[in-house]
């Protein structure tokens, strides 16, 4: 496909979809429909036959997505973890060996730790803001290096070209969630896949779950083909309804993401100066470690803050006293959200090489107003 000649504000809006000829709906229709009617036998009218392998609602948006990524192709699953567990058993086989961040999101580290190695694959946990490091971990069996960036929740910064350059034979898959494809476009900077949780930024209003998976065909010749096998057999597929949504939601990637990105800079830089806190992880700050890298593979610096704080007692309260950041796990909604990974999102890899500081608080920066947010969080520190 030819990189779109438009912007991405007009392509969350147009790509992919053109007003049928029939009643000309500005919307795509939410197409409720298990099968379609066919001309003759096994003569498809417009190429869909049942929903489990195509419907024309997650077409548009599959093609709305693959615009903003400049990708060929995407295909849209039920949940991000659907569009992971998917992908990775495309691209690995038994006795193939993955090397993954030591800061990835827990669901991702899970099935790979807990269900990928009991069917014979290896893994190797590094820390990939080290380039020596995972250059060190790729060994002639590696088939697949899992790259977030930024990460969760600790907001680290991969640099994706790095990495790309000492990958061998090896994929390089980036999970964009935090990032959004408004923010960073993985596929200019080397990767070969690039996977969302649609939960997240995409969808954005969180009412609704979904994940996608987006590639190139000269990068890999026969991933659209053997995802959307895999992905008809095992019928991980989203409702129409539910792909209606989150194109609904994609609609207002551009402008929420400037929004989100505004306030969590304001929250970022209000935090920093605060006596209970000991540090803030923000790639848009110069003090982060990862900020020149940031600022060359991304547009601006995200919605995600983290925050550790001194003690553990003081992250728990803190996340128990905010009023406008409700607690809540997920992220990427025009709400504020704020959680403590230790107990929450992240226990389930307590004792592992990704276990998170229990000082820690993870804060999903929403949409509001600026100044009533940071009145929120003030509120918060003053009840610690
Ligand atoms: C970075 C990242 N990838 C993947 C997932 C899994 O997505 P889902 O919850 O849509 O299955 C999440 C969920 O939090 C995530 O944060």
């Amino acid at each position: 496909m030819q990189s779109s000649p438009l912007g991405p504000s007009t392509d969350s809006i147009h790509a992919g979809y053109e007003p049928d000829s029939l009643y000309g709906p500005i919307n795509t229709p939410i197409y409720a429909s298990t099968t379609f009617a066919q001309n003759g036998l096994a003569q498809l009218r417009g190429g869909y036959e049942y929903t489990r392998v195509g419907n024309p609602t997650i077409t548009a948006l599959e093609k709305t997505i693959a615009a903003l990524e400049g990708a060929d192709f995407a295909v849209a699953f039920a949940s991000g973890m659907a569009a992971v567990d998917v992908v990775l058993r495309v691209l690995l086989k038994p006795g193939d060996h993955i090397v993954i961040s030591n800061d990835a999101y827990g669901g991702t580290y899970r099935l790979i730790q807990q269900i990928f190695t009991q069917w014979g694959v290896e893994n190797t946990v590094v820390d990939m803001t080290d380039v020596d490091a995972v250059a060190a971990a790729v060994k002639p069996n590696t088939k697949v290096i899992w790259v977030e960036t930024p990460t969760n929740p600790l907001l680290s910064i991969v640099d994706i070209e790095a990495v790309s350059r000492i990958k061998g034979d090896a994929k390089l898959v980036v999970d964009n969630t935090f990032a959004s494809p408004y923010l960073q476009r993985p596929f200019e900077f080397g990767a070969d896949v690039v996977l969302h949780s649609t939960t997240k930024y995409i969808g954005g209003h969180s009412d609704v779950v979904g994940g996608v998976v987006c590639g190139k065909h000269e990068l890999i010749g026969d991933l659209e083909e053997n995802l959307r096998f895999f992905f008809g057999w095992v019928g991980a597929i989203p409702s129409p309804f539910d792909t209606y949504l989150t194109g609904r939601g994609l609609k207002t990637l551009p402008v929420r993401m400037e929004r989100h990105c505004d306030n969590a800079e304001a929250v970022a830089n209000y935090l920093s100066e605060q006596d209970q806190v000991a540090r803030v992880h923000y790639p848009g700050l110069e003090s982060h470690p990862g900020h020149e890298v940031a600022k060359r593979q991304m547009r601006r610096f995200g919605g995600m803050v983290s925050v550790e704080f001194n003690t553990e007692e003081q992250a728990k309260k803190f996340c128990l006293s905010t009023k406008l950041f409700c607690l809540a796990e997920s992220l990427g909604g025009v709400e504020s959200l704020v959680e403590h990974p230790a107990t929450m999102t992240h226990v389930s890899v307590a004792g592992s090489a990704l276990e998170v500081p229990p000082e820690l608080v993870r804060i999903s920066v929403g949409i509001e107003d600026e100044a009533d947010l940071l009145a929120d969080l003030e509120k918060a520190l003053r009840a610690l």
